[in-house]
């Protein structure tokens, strides 16, 4: 004879929460993002210039993003880091130049998240204004729908405004790593951009690396040493895998435009 369970209140009250998420498609996900506009000033002299076809510098990012597809399609990864050997070498300006070219691929569902939880800087360069702090996320106390914005159809932003401290002991937790797998249930992203801090200097990054595929390095024309994208080799290769590395901020055609 079957047992006869009574459930709690609670308890039953929770089971229906986690029945009614499973069966929310994942279109029905997307459509549930708050949809958001770029101010194109603003984001034109953040360096942003992957949202709009007639920006000059955008073939550079349509090039990366092609090179990055290629290489997740052929490995089946999706989680790809951007990350330097030192601080601002342009990885949040690369991040979220390389998630607007990918979303402009149809075809293709980009997650931008900003792990730079000490200091993030994605939210200043879209112009984004609200506290949605990803950390709350991080911790398992947000959910997507309260974390994530989302650009056309196809492109989900996280992105806090606050620096907190004690990111590290954050980014290596059991909640994050729980959050992650949720973004890839839920989302079904085909590229998720992650936007870390700089490799030396804290342990930030190689904290949160067990939950990456593969990195990109950001190196800085002129300031960034061979030494130290060696070293950040070094450190990163145990964890990950290295998918290449862009150069930024380079100077290039008659009137010195810098790319
Ligand atoms: N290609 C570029 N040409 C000129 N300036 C750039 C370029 N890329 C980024 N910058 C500028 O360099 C500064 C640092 O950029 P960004 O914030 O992207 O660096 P970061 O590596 O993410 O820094 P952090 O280590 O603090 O996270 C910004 O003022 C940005 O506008
Ligand atoms: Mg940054």
């Amino acid at each position: 004879m079957p047992a006869k369970v009574k459930l709690q209140p609670a308890a039953h009250a929770s089971l229906e929460v986690v029945a009614q998420q499973s069966i929310v498609s994942v279109e029905d996900q997307w459509a549930g993002l708050e949809l958001v506009e770029l101010d194109g000033d603003r984001a034109r002299e953040a360096r942003l210039v992957t949202f709009a076809p007639e920006e000059p510098a955008q073939a550079s990012f349509d090039v990366l993003r092609t090179k990055v597809v290629r290489c997740l399609n052929v490995n089946n990864w999706t989680t790809v880091a951007i990350t330097s050997p030192e601080p601002e070498s342009g990885k949040s300006v690369v991040a979220a130049n390389l998630a607007f070219s990918l979303a402009n691929l149809q075809s293709c569902r980009v997650v931008l998240l900003d792990l730079n939880l000490r200091q993030p800087q994605i939210s200043s360069i879209l112009g984004l204004g609200m506290a949605r702090p990803t950390e709350s996320f991080l911790q398992g106390r947000s959910s997507i729908k309260s974390t994530f914005v989302r650009y056309g159809d196809n492109l989900a932003v996280s992105a806090g405004s606050h620096g907190i401290t004690h990111s590290a002991e954050l980014l290596q937790s059991q909640s994050a790593r729980t959050a992650m797998i949720q973004l890839h249930d839920r989302l079904c992203p085909t590229v998720v951009i992650v936007d870390l801090p700089a490799v030396l200097g804290s342990d930030d990054v190689l904290a949160f690396l067990p939950n990456i595929d593969c990195t990109l390095l950001v190196a800085g024309a002129g300031t960034t040493t061979m030494a130290k994208i060696r070293c950040c080799e070094q450190e990163i290769a145990g964890e990950t895998n290295l998918l290449g590395i862009v150069l930024n901020k380079c100077r290039y055609g008659r009137d010195g435009g810098y790319y």
